[in-house]
């Protein structure tokens, strides 16, 4: 059956419609981090899948990646990475840009961040169309990181069970609405 947790984890997650823009459901995880038993189990869920896999980091997104990525990266003894939009990192860095629906933005990385050949799981809130995602994965890829897979908490239903970006598994705990 299903996780019990999850059930609680899904009800924490408030869908506002046409927000930021008309026509789009947005997925408010900011409920989950109001529920500290809810939120302490979505970082638990992750931590027991990913636990003594030899994860060496956790690569977290801009902005709501940081918040489930760097309580994973503790839970797990990895270190954590922070994927930043543009501008933030004083140190050299790395970049990728991706496609939005309108116009263009970037994820930086500090190139010193990850050694080539370390095992990265890189954390989100939600994905969508996957574009974030698959930024990050190519960032850590051309600094040499092996990326075992991409996690979030929720995502739309097509990329259940299966669903690969760039050729990495996505894994997340519960379905958009
Ligand atoms: C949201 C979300 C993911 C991304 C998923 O971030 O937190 O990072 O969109 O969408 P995708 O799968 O279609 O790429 P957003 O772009 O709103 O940036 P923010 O975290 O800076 O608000």
């Amino acid at each position: 059956g299903t996780d019990p947790r999850l059930l609680a984890i899904s009800a924490a997650i408030r869908v506002v419609p046409h927000f930021p823009k008309p026509g789009i459901m947005f997925n408010d995880i900011t409920p989950l981090l109001l529920r500290p038993k809810a939120f302490k189990d979505a970082i638990e869920i992750f931590a027991e899948r990913y636990r003594g896999m030899g994860i060496h980091a956790v690569a977290g997104i801009e902005a709501r990646g940081f918040m489930f990525g760097s309580p994973l990266a503790i839970a797990i003894g990895a270190k954590f990475i922070p994927l930043h939009k543009p501008g933030k990192l004083p140190g050299k860095t790395i970049s990728e840009a991706y496609a939005l629906e309108y116009g263009t933005d970037c994820l930086e990385m500090h190139v010193d961040a990850v050694q080539p050949g370390e095992n990265v799981l890189i954390i989100d809130d939600l994905v969508a169309t996957g574009g974030t995602l698959r930024a990050a994965i190519r960032v850590l890829e051309r600094a040499g990181a092996e990326v075992v897979e991409c996690g979030c908490i929720v995502g739309l239903p097509k990329f259940k069970a299966g669903y690969r970006i760039n050729g990495r598994p996505v894994y997340m705990l519960v379905e958009a609405i």
